[in-house]
């Protein structure tokens, strides 16, 4: 099929070059004009492991190619896949002025005859209906992404579930022929109704959003009774109706999705008199987590955080990607910043595009996890990268100025020996005795 995206960024571009692989002829379109010139040179403007390869060897079969104008992608494609970015706005509902500028010019180059319009991007309930109505055209569905950053292409290609929210007959059985070939494995199709198709995805998000402020609560909880988080988890995880996964304690949810859906879905309720008061109180939670950290930090150094050197082990907000966006790491240090703490950071691959986040002008840049830890007076942990699990601690204790650890995501949490000389507190534990001395009461 002739497949149009319109947006190519993380969802965008992951989308595109997946369908191309599956013998469609994409087309990519943004309104980028450097993002779309990096990417016909096959070069990826982010960090997302197999993109690069998927994305390259399309290039070459003819079957993925970029443009910056609308009307070619329009003309080019049967289905038009939207991707462009909805954000929080300053009112914290969803920016959906991406989303309108696009319509806005799909309705003055005319009609659509019955090509398919798609909705990928996580929109307010209604928006598809509302693009239906300006578009006078019938021929529209929701198609939520749900997408892993750092995974992207393998959920791309197994996904557990395609969500197809169409009307329209026609325009439900196009889509499932589309999908037709990454469904062969454990894969769900659900085919339901438009507003159903956009609110899955703000329902999803928020469960796992609130299922980590659960944890993170909980880890208070174990800190302040002297029980061990980890061992509350595993008893707690082994009932199979609640399980493992998202029930971590760390220094909070972060990322391009979770805190701007959470925002979203607290607005769409809002907007009909109805409350998400367990999403609202997980949103407070998950911004205490950054404070309590820092506090944390403040309070084990009597003469403040002023001219401390921090080293910082991961910017990303979480390992698997370059993507800064609402990074718990960043707003850690912009906090240490604003207390006049020298912050060194090292991350495997944040740092890699130039577009990344505006923080980098006022922090140190390491070229290792190792230099970030030449006379720090502390290290924290904030993204669980694979490489920060082995480190040689004891060079790591003999290049720092002070031995202190603080643990954001509890990555040293099990490895006593390897951390003999260090102070140590990471998240949910009870606090060692040698570090109690400067335990205090932490904001609530
Ligand atoms: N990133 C994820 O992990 C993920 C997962 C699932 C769903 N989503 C949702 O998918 C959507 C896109 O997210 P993303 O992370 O890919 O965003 P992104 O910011 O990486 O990409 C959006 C792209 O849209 C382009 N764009 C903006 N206005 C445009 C216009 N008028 N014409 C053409 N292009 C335009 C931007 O230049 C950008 O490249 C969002 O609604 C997001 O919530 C994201």
């Amino acid at each position: 099929m002739n497949i149009g995206i319109i947006g190519t960024g993380y969802v965008g571009l992951v989308t595109g070059a997946c369908f191309a692989a599956k013998d469609n002829t994409v087309v990519c379109m943004d309104s980028a004009t450097d993002k779309i010139d990096t990417l016909q040179r096959g070069v990826i403007p982010f960090s997302e492991p197999e993109l690069a390869t998927l994305v390259q060897s399309n290039i070459a079969q003819n079957r993925l190619t970029f443009t910056t104008s609308l009307p070619s992608v329009v003309r080019h494609a049967e289905i038009l896949f939207i991707a462009a970015g909805t954000p929080a706005s300053l009112d914290r509902a969803a920016d959906m002025s991406s989303i309108d500028n696009i319509i806005a010019q799909l309705a003055h180059i005319g009609d659509m005859g019955q090509k398919v319009i798609v909705m990928k991007s996580t929109v307010p309930m209604g928006t598809t209906y509302k693009i239906s109505q300006q578009l006078r055209h019938d021929y529209v569905a929701s198609n939520p992404e749900f997408l892993r950053e750092g995974r992207a292409v393998h959920d791309f290609f197994a996904p557990d579930r395609i969500v197809i929210g169409a009307d329209n007959p026609s325009v439900a059985t196009t889509l499932a022929r589309l999908y037709a070939p990454f469904l062969e494995g454990d894969a769900q199709l659900f085919q339901v109704s438009i507003l159903s198709a956009e609110l899955s995805k703000y329902a999803a998000n928020a469960m796992l959003a609130v299922r980590i402020s659960f944890a993170n609560e909980l880890a208070h909880l174990c800190e302040a009774y002297g029980a061990s988080f980890a061992e509350v988890k595993a008893v707690m995880g082994s009932d199979m109706r609640i399980g493992h996964q998202f029930l971590s304690c760390g220094i909070g949810y972060g990322g391009s999705c979770f805190p701007k859906d959470m925002h979203a879905i607290i607005h769409l309720a809002r907007a009909v008199e109805q409350e998400m008061s367990i999403c609202s109180a997980a949103q407070r939670v998950n911004d205490r987590q950054i404070d309590r950290f820092v506090h944390r930090i403040r309070n084990y150094f009597a003469d403040g955080l002023k001219n401390k050197r921090i080293a910082v082990w991961g910017v990303a907000f979480k390992p698997g990607t370059d993507d800064t966006r609402s990074s718990p790491s960043v707003a850690i240090m912009r906090q240490l910043l604003d207390e006049k703490a020298m912050v060194v950071a090292h991350d495997p691959v944040a740092f890699a595009h130039s577009s990344g986040d505006p923080i980098t002008q006022h922090i140190t840049v390491a070229t290792s996890a190792y230099d970030a830890c030449v006379d720090a007076d502390a290290l924290l942990i904030h993204t669980e990268w694979d490489e920060y699990r082995d480190m040689d601690m004891a060079r790591v204790r003999n290049m720092m100025r002070r031995p202190v650890i603080f643990d954001g995501r509890n990555l040293y949490r099990e490895k006593s020996t390897a951390l003999d000389g260090f102070d140590y507190f990471c998240i949910g534990e009870p606090i060692a005795a040698e570090c109690s001395h400067t335990a205090s009461r932490e904001p609530t």
